[in-house]
């Protein structure tokens, strides 16, 4: 969407996969959905250098709103979790220097029951611009099928028509792709980002699953990735309960790679500093807001290993290397061993980021490169290019 926003993958925080609708603040009054636990993962934020890592937007995900509308017809947050309603947690979040994304659904309910937009587009998107929200997750349960480009169109137009500038993040692909293969030229003139794929759980099988149908989906819609529309893989699960390190860093690699918003859904008050610096890792970072802009993809699948790339700026080029063997210890990958991968002609050189920062020197492209790794972890490893104009010439050759 060419609203000026999302020029890099979204950097954030949205608590649907850690917090979910918990809603008992009674019982759990530090996990359940408040005012309180956005602005303590923004005090964290800043607190802690996740806002100077770049993580910039704090999200609201489902359940905050009251099960009424107010007299006027507005959606309002229910008021015994949100005392001082959104507007004020706007101003608080936007003190720290952060922005703030809320959620809606396009249909009568949203996905847990709460209210829905249908009905209440113009209404709601200019509730949003006058509260000071800055990103609106619109997610597409209960409405029809057939309707939901249409739904996801018009509330692109009624954001547009508030005059304020509203990240447009949304699910249009996933919900249609039951009925018929999406528009991704439409999709990417409509919205700042958009989810083609299931929810993601804590668990690596999840994570499998995610980077299984990008792959097999990759040539319709890579293409459709670029500055100011992005694929969305879904949340990052780092730092939670279900993934090993070595799964962490392949989720941070893949992601980077992916050119995927990096919206966490974790507890920021509680990380284990592993996780917390490989959520900071400046050089992962970099990849995934590199200003080229291009979203990478799987080139090679073989002997339990997945190869993917991203081309940066510059004439770089990231490189990810997966081992998808899940039985026996640390396996050693050649880098020459993967056909057409002489890139690095006639040299260029080599940094190891994951999974660990590993200057590997100026090499050519009979060098022989070998990354060890972990079952289920990821080697991720940048490439630049010492002449870059004969570099340039390989490196078409490599990617047409
Ligand atoms: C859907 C979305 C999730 C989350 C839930 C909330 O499942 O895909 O990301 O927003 O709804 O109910």
């Amino acid at each position: 969407l060419d609203n000026g926003l999302a020029l890099k993958p979204t950097m954030g925080w949205l608590h649907w996969e850690r917090f979910m609708c918990n809603v008992d603040c009674d019982r759990d009054p530090d996990n359940c959905i408040s005012e309180r636990l956005y602005m303590q993962m923004a005090d964290v934020m800043v607190k802690e250098g996740w806002k100077e890592a770049g993580y910039e937007y704090v999200c609201i995900d489902d359940c905050w709103p009251s099960h009424q509308r107010d007299a006027q017809g507005r959606l309002q947050a229910d008021p015994k979790r949100f005392p001082g309603g959104i507007k004020k947690l706007a101003d608080y979040i936007h003190s720290k220097g952060l922005k703030l994304g809320i959620y809606a659904d396009i249909g009568k309910y949203t996905c847990a029951g709460y209210p829905g937009s249908l009905g209440y587009y113009e209404t709601d998107a200019l509730a949003f611009a006058d509260w000071g929200v800055d990103l609106l997750k619109f997610d597409g349960c209960n409405m029809d099928r057939a309707l939901v480009g249409e739904a996801y169109v018009n509330m692109s137009k009624a954001l547009n028509t508030t005059g304020r500038s509203i990240l447009y993040s949304c699910e249009w692909p996933l919900y249609e792709w039951p009925l018929r293969q999406p528009n991704y030229t439409a999709i990417r003139e409509t919205c700042n980002h958009w989810r083609n794929f299931q929810d993601v759980y804590d668990s690596w099988s999840s994570i499998k699953s995610i980077l299984d149908w990008t792959a097999s989906h990759q040539d319709i819609i890579v293409p459709a990735a670029g500055p100011g529309g992005w694929n969305d893989p879904d949340m990052l699960v780092i730092g939670n309960f279900g993934l090993s390190h070595d799964q962490q860093e392949s989720q941070m690699a893949l992601w980077a790679i992916m050119a995927a918003p990096l919206l966490m859904s974790n507890d920021l008050r509680d990380i284990c500093p592993r996780s917390k610096d490989l959520l900071q890792n400046r050089r992962i970072i970099d990849i995934s807001q590199d200003s080229l802009g291009k979203q990478g993809y799987r080139t090679a699948k073989m002997n339990g290993y997945e190869v993917w790339e991203k081309p940066l700026s510059q004439n770089r080029l990231a490189i990810a290397v997966m081992n998808r063997q899940e039985i026996g210890g640390p396996r050693q990958f050649t880098i020459r061993a993967a056909p057409g991968w002489k890139i690095c002609y006639p040299k260029c050189s080599i940094k190891q980021i994951l999974p660990q920062y590993k200057d590997m020197g100026i090499q050519a492209p009979d060098s022989n490169i070998v990354v060890t790794i972990n079952p289920s972890g990821t080697a991720l490893l940048t490439l630049t290019p010492i002449s870059s104009s004969s570099f340039e010439r390989m490196h078409k050759r490599v990617w047409q």
